[in-house]
């Protein structure tokens, strides 16, 4: 048994896959080079066949990091091929293919005898070999399935070729001493898992129904499986999956009872949460463990007496071993780019020059509003850049009258793909400022979405805070996230609302663009 835990982590697939967010590739390929910096072994990047927007951010991730990439496939041909295309630049591919192999999901969702699941999945794993990938099979509700039936399928893809063996407990349903059972029964009868020569990894994929993720992975871990399959934040379907941080952090602080290394430089871990919080609009609960902004708060005086005292009182581990900043750094208009270039790394982003030097120029310009701009107000800025390069339309100017019989009136200046710009007016009446608003922008961009969730809040403290708008709308069966910041709320809402309809339009063209060459069915 190796001393290692691999990390794998599925932020961009399973945690894309929480309601409501929807991640484009460039947004994609912001989250994967700060969990590459964080240190994990595989990023599985999404799943390539669903859409076209899919498999341009597994391509797009694959081709801008070094570390493994997976690409998930159901265990038919399509989907394979699909994954094998969007992995073509990868230097390290794995393509993870998976079956139910419970009777519950076979039954009535495959509607296949076990023998005919075996064989598909068998026959899954043979084709991806040949892609030359590494391959990882998963068997889709594991801890429902029969064991004896789990222990054929995992001796047979191993017989196939696979690499990794993974056994999730897809709806969240195992009790720590059932997964433990569980793993030591596989490790114990599946040959591969303990064979001399490179033996097969068994990984665990823990969903967090009963708020048990991150304990079934530990009790797997300690059970024998090598790779855990974690989100960072533990987003992902319904309650979520394991968290990353939760589970690095447990097997960091208990080194003493596991003796296993993970690759995990753990001073990024805060940094990564705030970028994935960031961009995907989920916010982290104050009180989340290891990294919400209460985890190293200690609000009774008998607490803040004996942290004073000796910190190991109260902390079981540092805030600084997480990354978690001593002290909110800010910035003003005097500081220099170099100064902001910095800071914008420390918070875990990667811009080219060019995002940079638009990022600096709207630093400037707000510090030129605002005393100080701190580490929220860049980050709402920060997520302009992370999120599009080129915006189809930019806001010039708007005018509101208030009231319950509201009217708008806005100015939008439109990117021609041939470089030319052009200016268009429209205006409409809401019931209040910001749905006027809202209105005037869908006509003047041509497109109708529903708003889904509005949430405004102010970036700081004090009375020279801006305010901070979130929208997340909906168009056909996708959403798409927007953010504005502005000292006029009603312009943040016109802000965070137009980028959220640049992101359909630039969602629209790529699918015009890529339809042609897969199979999106
Ligand atoms: O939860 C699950 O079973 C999955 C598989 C595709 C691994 O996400
Ligand atoms: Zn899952």
């Amino acid at each position: 048994m190796t001393s290692k835990v691999e990390i794998f982590d599925t932020t961009l697939r399973d945690g894309e896959q929480s309601p409501g967010i929807n991640l484009n590739a460039k947004e994609k390929v912001e989250i994967a080079k700060a969990l590459e910096r964080l240190g994990v072994t595989t990023i599985e990047a999404g799943f390539p066949v669903a859409s076209p927007g899919d498999f341009e951010g597994v391509r797009a991730v694959a081709s801008e990091v070094g570390c493994r990439v997976a690409a998930l496939a159901r265990a038919v041909p399509k989907d394979i091929e699909a994954a094998a295309r969007a992995l073509e630049n990868a230097k390290s591919p794995v393509i993870h293919t998976f079956i139910a192999s419970s009777p519950i999901h076979m039954k009535h969702k495959l509607h296949l005898e076990p023998d005919a699941v075996l064989k598909k999945a068998v026959e899954a794993v043979a084709l991806a070999k040949k892609s030359g990938a590494r391959v990882e099979f998963s068997a889709e509700d594991a801890t429902r399935s029969d064991w004896e039936f789990l222990k054929e399928m995992a001796i047979a893809v191993i017989e196939a070729g696979a690499d990794v063996v993974n056994i999730p407990d897809t709806v969240g349903y195992t009790m720590p001493w059932e997964y433990e059972k569980l793993i030591q029964y596989l490790i114990g009868n599946v040959p591969g898992f303990t064979r001399e020569k490179d033996p097969v990894i068994l990984s665990v994929h823990c969903h967090n129904d009963l708020g048990l993720a991150v304990c079934n992975s530990l009790t797997a871990v300690k059970a024998g499986a090598r790779q855990v399959e974690v989100t960072i934040n533990g987003i992902g379907e319904r309650a979520g999956n394991a968290a990353l941080e939760e589970v690095v952090m447990a097997l960091n602080v208990r080194k003493d009872q596991y003796q296993l290394e993970t690759d995990i430089v753990t001073t990024r871990l805060y940094q990564t949460s705030r970028l994935v919080s960031s961009l995907t609009g989920y916010p982290v609960p104050k009180n989340k463990a290891v990294i919400g902004e209460n985890a190293f708060a200690h609000e009774s005086g008998i607490h803040q007496d004996g942290v004073l005292k000796e910190r190991s009182t109260y902390e079981i581990m540092t805030p600084e071993s997480v990354g978690y900043p001593k002290s909110r750094i800010v910035l003003g208009k005097h500081s220099g780019r170099h100064a902001f270039k910095k800071r914008v790394e420390e918070l875990g982003y990667t811009l080219d020059e060019a995002e940079l030097e638009r990022a600096f120029a709207r630093f400037i310009a707000l510090a030129d509003r605002k005393k100080t701009v701190d580490d929220k107000d860049l980050e709402a800025m920060l997520f302009a850049e992370a999120t599009e390069s080129v915006a189809t339309f930019e806001l010039v100017n708007m005018q509101v009258l208030s009231g319950e019989d509201a009217m708008a009136l806005v100015k939008l200046k439109r990117l021609e793909e041939n470089g030319d710009e052009k200016l268009i007016v429209e205006a409409a009446a809401g019931e209040g400022a910001v749905d006027s608003v809202y209105k005037a922008l869908e006509r003047a961009v041509g497109l109708e979405v529903r708003l889904l969730e509005y949430q405004i809040g102010a970036t700081t403290h004090g009375t020279d805070s801006f305010g901070e708008v979130m929208v997340r709308i909906q168009c056909g069966d996708q959403t798409y996230l927007g953010r504005g910041v502005h000292s006029d709320v009603v312009r943040a809402s016109a802000e965070a609302y137009l980028q959220a309809l640049n992101k359909v339009l630039l969602e629209q063209r790529q699918d015009r663009s890529e339809k042609g060459g897969t199979d999106f069915s």
